[in-house]
């Protein structure tokens, strides 16, 4: 039997996701729980939301300038139409539910990379991977629109790495042709990671592709070349945020190695879909990384007539 079909469709999504996965338990320690990271919290989106939010849009602060970002070669384009077709975010569109449901997990993602109101930034949080236990629950979705929610922050560029080296999908996801990419780098040291990236003519992102497939991503990934890369990524443009959209954890190794390399992971649960055994042991592989936040994708709204602003407690803060 499926244990969440007798989930009730009223209440929170924070209410209904602590009934599916009892963290309470996780996180005392309990007898059932495997280790999980110390931090978990649960945040919501729920793109297939048609209404949009009553919210006068957010004109972000005149921030200083930022340094010039490192001159990269290849310029590629990536069609509005396609990103709307798609469901993503499109850049200077009008304030959507979506923008808006990314723009709550960005902000918060964002404290823990920079830090700010009180609290610190956390160690390499500059560094987001994007990760799910199965396939297919939304981890190449929510790492583009993440990444394009990111890049319209005045004081941050996006590098968005395709880490998914066996089933790349960010390239082909945005109409972009194939190009060479993060394994060529792993797996040539004479090869420049910072010249293989793409600076699509959205401001402020630009793409790492996954590159030339092999059967050894683990190996390479695992030695000491991954650490030297990303960091010099990061040293080259220190306004980078870097999204690195995962492999599933269960169905791959890459994804517990990368974990080692970022400070916080994205864990990316399909509604009503992932089981919460599926999410624990998917936890267990990821406990390289300290500080995992689990965001509830493909929720289905109930149509209880609340604005979405009250729904989230939106500017509540
Ligand atoms: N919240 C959502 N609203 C609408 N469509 C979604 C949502 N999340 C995911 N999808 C769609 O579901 C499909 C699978 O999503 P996606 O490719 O992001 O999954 P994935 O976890 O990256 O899969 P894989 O493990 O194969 O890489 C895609 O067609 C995507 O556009
Ligand atoms: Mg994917």
């Amino acid at each position: 039997m499926n244990k969440h079909s007798s989930i009730k469709s009223s209440g929170s999504l924070l209410e209904r996701a602590s009934e599916l996965y009892d963290f309470g338990a996780a996180l005392r320690g309990g007898a059932a729980a495997p280790a999980v990271p110390p931090v978990v919290e649960i945040q919501a989106v729920a793109p297939e939301q048609t209404h949009a939010p009553e919210q006068a849009p957010v004109i972000a602060p005149v921030r200083p300038a930022m340094a010039a970002a490192p001159v990269s070669r290849t310029q590629v384009t990536i069609s509005r139409e396609r990103l709307a077709a798609h469901n993503f975010i499109v850049p200077d569109d009008p304030v959507t539910g979506l923008s808006e449901e990314f723009r709550i997990v960005k902000r918060q993602l964002l404290l823990a990379a920079r830090g700010g109101k009180g609290f610190d930034a956390l160690p390499h949080g500059e560094r987001i991977l994007i990760c799910s236990a199965n396939p297919d629950e939304g981890k190449t979705y929510c790492a583009i629109n993440l990444a394009l929610s990111m890049a319209s922050e005045k004081d941050n560029r996006v590098l968005l790495v395709d880490a998914d080296f066996a089933k790349p999908s960010i390239l082909s996801t945005l109409g972009i042709e194939k190009h060479r990419g993060f394994m060529d780098a792993l797996a040539d040291p004479e090869c420049d990671a910072e010249s293989l990236v793409l600076q699509t003519d959205i401001d402020g992102l630009s793409i790492l592709p996954a590159g030339s497939q092999t059967n050894q991503d683990t190996e390479y990934l695992a030695a000491s070349r991954t650490a030297e890369i990303i960091d010099q990524l990061t040293r080259n443009d220190p306004a980078r945020i870097l999204i690195f959209d995962s492999p599933p954890a269960l169905a791959a190794s890459p994804a517990s190695v990368l974990a080692l390399h970022v400070g916080q992971t994205l864990m990316v649960v399909h509604a009503d879909v992932t089981t919460e055994s599926a999410l624990r042991d998917a936890l267990g592989l990821l406990s390289g990384c300290e500080h995992i936040q689990l965001l509830l994708n493909r929720t289905k709204f109930s149509p209880t007539g609340r604005k979405f602003g009250n729904y989230y407690g939106y500017g509540a803060s």
